[in-house]
């Protein structure tokens, strides 16, 4: 039986197996193949329904140096700025106006917001909003404090493991990072009630197919509710500044092989694919992912929360986004839903 066959009928393939299938990323037929039964199944649990996610990018601070990252603290050239609580408070207004139910706070690891700064904010963002979802991308913490934001309001987090392989996590961040910690960060928020969102870059500097096959495989052994996967892209102010972005195809095919791999997951069709292809959002959304996480981010901090080249999105206001994505979302045969959008 061909490869693509046998991933559909076992789904559980050996690291091996997972290479095979990943060398057909080139083959159009394995692609479609694999696009309509992802597509069959993202319809199937969510129909057509795409969640949006307002993103706020609160602070582009960041005590870590992962080389691949505009906003690295090596970098000198990022004019650093810090939201409050009452502008954060400000694009949930805006957001809740718009339509948007889950808040997402992202930002650098910026030990300025303390565990106390943070659940100060969470549990203000959770008692004016008592109908949406809160989610948390702001990196490795201790157990502690992903407690203390749980308990504070939290029901979400993102965390990508960015490689699931120990040699190339190594070559793509400085030494005092592990793929051990944070792979525990991720279990320790699953143990914690979060929903969880784990998820890799394609084409990051040095990535294999064995890397991917390993991604894959790690994504089934952690079962996120959650998988964010976009292609890297180069950022002029870092040592990868020259190397090629990861392939919009390649991209597309992972979103694929993980919604049939984790059929319930909410897969965004994330801003780095639209920055790859003006197109690149929708082609996400009919290769299976139900997710887009526009930004509600103060227009004057758009520009510098650039963790790559060409960031999309960053002239544009929150309420212009939505008119733009209501038409593309469209136009691809769904439509967004004002739900929280929690995992099924
Ligand atoms: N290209 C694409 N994605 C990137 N990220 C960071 N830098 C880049 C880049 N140069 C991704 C990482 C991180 C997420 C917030 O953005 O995967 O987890
Ligand atoms: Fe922002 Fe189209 S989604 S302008």
């Amino acid at each position: 039986m061909d490869i693509v066959n046998r991933f559909l009928e076992e789904k559980n393939l050996s690291k091996e197996e997972y290479v095979q299938l990943l060398e057909k990323a080139d083959d159009a037929m394995a692609r479609e193949q694999l696009r309509e039964e992802a597509l069959r199944l993202r319809r199937k649990y969510y129909g057509d329904k795409i969640y949006i996610r307002g993103l706020i990018e609160f602070t582009n601070y960041c005590k870590n140096n992962c080389y691949y990252c505009g906003i690295r603290r090596g970098n000198a050239n990022v004019r650093r700025y810090r939201l409050n609580k009452e502008d954060i408070l400000k694009c949930c207004a805006e957001g809740y106006r718009l339509g948007f139910r889950t808040f997402v706070l992202q930002g650098g690891e910026d030990p300025y917001y303390t565990d106390e700064r943070m659940v100060e904010i969470i549990k203000d963002i959770r008692q004016t909003y008592p109908d949406c979802a809160i989610t948390l991308s702001i990196g490795e913490r201790s157990r502690e404090s992903y407690r203390k934001f749980r308990a504070a309001g939290t029901d979400r987090y993102l965390l990508r493991h960015e490689t699931a392989n120990e040699e190339h996590y190594r070559s793509l961040h400085p030494s005092e990072m592990s793929l051990a910690n944070r792979k525990q960060c991720l279990y320790d928020l699953k143990e914690l009630g979060y929903q969880v969102g784990a998820g890799f870059m394609v084409g990051s500097p040095g990535q294999t197919l064995e890397h991917l096959a390993e991604d894959l495989l790690f994504l089934k052994e952690l079962q996120p509710e959650m998988v964010g996967i976009g292609p890297f892209i180069p950022h002029h102010d870092t040592r990868y500044a020259d190397e090629k972005a990861g392939s919009v195809e390649l991209t597309l095919f992972l979103l694929s092989v993980s919604r049939i791999l984790l059929p319930k997951v909410l897969l965004p069709a994330t801003t780095a694919l639209g920055t790859m292809d003006a197109f690149g959002r929708e082609k996400g959304l009919q290769a299976g992912a139900n997710v887009i996480m526009p930004n509600l981010s103060p227009e004057q901090n758009r520009k510098d929360y650039s963790l790559y080249d060409n960031k999309i999105c960053t002239g544009e206001e929150a309420a212009q986004c939505i008119v733009c994505l209501k038409r593309r979302v469209e136009s691809v045969g769904c439509m967004i839903s004002e739900e929280r959008g929690d995992a099924v």
